[in-house]
């Protein structure tokens, strides 16, 4: 799916979410630079290593987002790339791979997850780590609800989620209501779709590609658990 249509509500949910930025930040500062952001969207986590002295390669599809991106990241040493995680060629190995904020959760079908991991592992020095953090699918709950997600300004968002167990998939469709500056309402309505791994999965996943991963339940390294709010992953190419 295209992030073109969410770019600008991307921006207003998670600009300034940063609960993430010191687990990539200690990565990159413990396995050296460039490292190679997939779906690096709007430059959140590139313009924080950037600013670290990291040199980023930040690949990207959708030009709604990398617009954003390079103007969050202009005067940084961030490199974007229009580019496809399942399907693209750099030509050069990197020390650390990274795929931030649920990225892979846009990989729907086995095809998509062995071109991806395929693509990464061809880009890893041997010794070199793929970082990525997804939500811990336990913790899904997903009542059908509708339910206010945040006001920003004269926008407010409501979002209601659907949970489909079989497919291991989760549907967010978002409502935006913005009152114009005549007091009238202008609605507009958005769909996510992600497709969620389980552990083992992504353990097996990994290692059919000869990374061996280890898992947190967050990102100061807690164990997993069904509790854990989220999987912090990080594999090393071992072959
Ligand atoms: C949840 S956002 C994460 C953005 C950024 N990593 C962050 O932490 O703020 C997911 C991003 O993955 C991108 N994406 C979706 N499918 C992709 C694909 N097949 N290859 C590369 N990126 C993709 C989207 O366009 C979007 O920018």
């Amino acid at each position: 799916m295209s992030y073109d249509e969410l770019a600008d509500l991307y921006a207003l949910q998670y600009e300034d979410y940063s609960g993430d930025l010191d687990f990539y930040a200690r990565l990159a500062s413990r396995h050296g630079g460039p490292v190679l952001e997939l779906g690096a969207g709007q430059g959140r986590v590139a313009a924080h290593l950037a600013r670290r002295g990291t040199e980023v390669w930040a690949l990207e599809p959708s030009a709604a987002m990398r617009r954003r991106g390079e103007a969050s990241t202009r005067g940084l040493p961030v490199r974007w790339i229009a580019g496809d995680m399942r399907d693209f060629e750099l030509n050069r190995h990197f020390p650390l791979v990274i795929a931030p904020f649920n990225a892979l959760m846009h990989l729907y079908t086995l095809t998509d997850q062995n071109a991806t991991l395929e693509r990464v592992a061809s880009h890893l020095n041997t010794g070199g780590v793929f970082a990525f953090d997804l939500y811990n699918p336990l913790q899904i709950k997903a009542d059908g609800a509708l339910r206010l997600e945040g006001r920003y300004g004269r926008i407010e968002v409501y979002y209601r989620q659907e949970h489909h167990p079989a497919s291991q998939r989760l549907t967010t469709y978002y409502v935006i209501d913005e009152a114009g500056p005549d007091g009238v309402l202008k609605r507009r309505h958005n769909r996510l779709d992600q497709r969620y791994f389980t552990r083992y999965e992504i353990e097996r996943w990994l290692a059919g590609a000869g990374l061996v991963g280890r898992v947190a339940g967050g990102f100061q390294g807690q164990p997993f658990s069904e509790k854990s709010p989220l999987m912090a992953w990080t594999a090393r190419r071992v072959s």
